[in-house]
């Protein structure tokens, strides 16, 4: 190779060398083709490098700024700065945005503590994104409905604008949540996100909610449309008209069953960093609210939803076969629910 080299230049430098100072000048050819190498190694890799600069520098003006100085490491994890493909964050890219998800089961209040959420300026959460079969089918579709979730890259009435600073939905444990979830604590921990998990103490009460709901979705008795939620209380009040039976024989497998999930969801997200809420507690006691604010780091806000309870009356009178609940719960673990009822 270096004879190859040395031949090439020879053709080229040397024309018409003299005999005695051959030796000399050989010598001096390939010092003189050395140093050209090195010169033009050099050269190239100052181009590789002036190349690669805009690249280092781009990554430090948008990264560099928006890492919260002072901020210890454990809280940085959970700050992120979020770059949509689909617009600019600009004046807010560097407004820090927290990844949460409400983790809760049907007819516990997650519908209407949403929309206490999105009534704050600062937050969007996109509702009930797993009820779509597809995007719960296997983890990569899970992982990739999450990943642009909080990207902030999902539209929906929710999406709030390029100021958000905590974005999520809310996630039933029955939509696949329950069934992936060491997968998903892994994404939850790795990515930090935030586990807000929403249950109903009174298991019955959602076994009422969920029973009459179910009869809604089959008779319609709003103007002909199924209707989860109400914003009169015209509207509630049609709709708590109808009293489920329960079946008595079922009952006390349906609450065991019901708390057994509860009990694992809050074992498994325990070491995710999670808040837990009860809809009978957010209802009585409004600090709980603060508490969730708080939570998400986002500023404390007066927060509203327009939605109006539906079941307020004792539990007694809003089941057709009282009698048989009551003496299939009555002395069991469950008597509780029997008797709590609201204060509105
Ligand atoms: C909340 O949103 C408002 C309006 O978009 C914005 O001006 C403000 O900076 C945001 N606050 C935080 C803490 O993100
Ligand atoms: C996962 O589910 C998606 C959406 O249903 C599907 O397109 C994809 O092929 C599935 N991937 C695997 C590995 O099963
Ligand atoms: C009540 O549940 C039991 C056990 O699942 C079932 O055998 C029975 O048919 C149910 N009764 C009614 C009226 O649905
Ligand atoms: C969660 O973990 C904490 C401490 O690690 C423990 O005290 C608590 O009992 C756990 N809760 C559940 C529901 O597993
Ligand atoms: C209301 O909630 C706050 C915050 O969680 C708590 O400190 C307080 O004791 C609660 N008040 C009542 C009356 O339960």
């Amino acid at each position: 190779m270096a004879e190859e080299w040395c031949l090439l230049n020879k053709d080229t430098l040397v024309i018409k060398p003299l005999k005695k100072s051959h030796l000399a000048l050989r010598m001096f050819v390939l010092a003189a083709v050395m140093i050209c190498g090195v010169y033009i190694f050099s050269v190239c890799l100052k181009q590789i490098g002036s190349q690669s600069m805009p690249r280092f520098v781009k990554f430090e003006l948008t990264e560099e700024p928006c890492s919260s100085v002072g901020v210890p490491p454990s809280e940085a994890s959970y700050l992120h700065y979020p770059k949509p493909t689909t617009y600019s964050r600009e004046e807010c890219a560097c407004t820090p945005v927290r990844k949460f998800a409400i983790l809760s089961m049907q007819r516990s209040g997650s519908g209407w503590f949403e929309t206490l959420l999105n009534s704050h300026v600062n937050i969007s959460s996109n509702g009930e994104i797993f009820s779509i079969k597809e995007r719960r089918n296997n983890m990569s579709s899970i992982i990739r409905t999450l990943d642009k979730v909080y990207n902030l890259d999902w539209y929906s009435s929710a999406s709030k604008n390029e100021c958000t600073a905590a974005v999520g939905f809310k996630w039933m444990l029955n939509q696949g949540l329950m069934a992936n979830h060491d997968e998903i604590v892994k994404y939850f921990n790795e990515r930090g996100v935030y586990a807000i998990l929403l249950f109903r103490r009174n298991l019955l009460r959602r076994l009422v909610s969920q029973l009459a709901n179910d009869h809604d979705r089959r008779t319609k008795q709003l103007n002909g449309k199924h209707r989860a939620h109400v914003h009169s209380e015209y509207e509630a009040n049609v709709l708590a008209k109808y009293k489920p039976t329960l079946n008595a024989t079922e009952l006390m497998s349906s609450l065991k069953t019901a708390n057994e999930c509860v009990t694992n969801a809050l074992d498994y997200f325990n070491s995710t960093r999670h808040i837990v809420l009860y809809y009978e507690d957010l209802i009585l006691n409004h600090t709980k609210l603060v508490d969730v604010l708080k939570f998400l780091g986002v500023p404390q806000r007066l927060m509203v939803s327009r939605h109006v309870k539906i079941h307020k009356k004792p539990l007694s009178k809003q089941v057709e076969n009282w009698e048989d609940v009551y003496n299939a719960i009555k002395g069991t673990e469950y008597q509780s629910f029997l008797n709590a009822d609201y204060k509105l």
